[in-house]
């Protein structure tokens, strides 16, 4: 599957997306190294912080049904200017890859590609917990 695909299907996601009380509408598709593809959409919450960004859902669904070697998500929205992962998102990508590719684009086609290394500097790593 190649990135247009998966950005396809990351567009289709979002059009799931729970969003009345921000009115952003995000979705992702995550493909693993097996080939597998898991979409995700926001879906928030009237008490505010119990929203999850589509990105964890998209992860966390792959986690659930036991794929865990993550290879590139796709990430749309409508917004002018690109938008990269929320910090909670991009701990959470660390935690099951190192070196996954993020490929964040909108509805205009446009579209920038980042490494997870870029996006998170200075990670928490889970080291200090062994
Ligand atoms: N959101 C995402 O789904 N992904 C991001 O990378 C950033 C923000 C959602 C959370 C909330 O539902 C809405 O966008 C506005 O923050």
């Amino acid at each position: 599957m190649d990135i247009n695909e998966l950005i396809n299907k990351a567009k289709n996601a979002r059009e799931h997306s729970y969003s009345p009380y921000s009115r952003f509408k995000v979705g992702a598709a995550l493909k693993t190294k097996n080939g597998m593809v898991f979409t995700g959409c926001n879906i928030e919450n009237s008490s505010y912080s119990l929203s999850i960004c589509a990105e964890r859902e998209a992860i966390f669904k792959a986690i659930s049904a036991g794929e865990r070697d993550l290879d590139t998500i796709a990430v749309v929205t409508d917004s002018d200017k690109l938008t990269t992962p929320c910090g909670a998102c991009r701990q959470v990508m660390w935690e099951f890859s190192k070196d996954m590719t993020i490929v964040v684009a909108n509805l205009k086609g446009e579209k920038k590609e980042f490494k997870i290394k870029e996006l998170l500097a200075h990670p928490f790593g889970k080291d200090p917990l062994d």
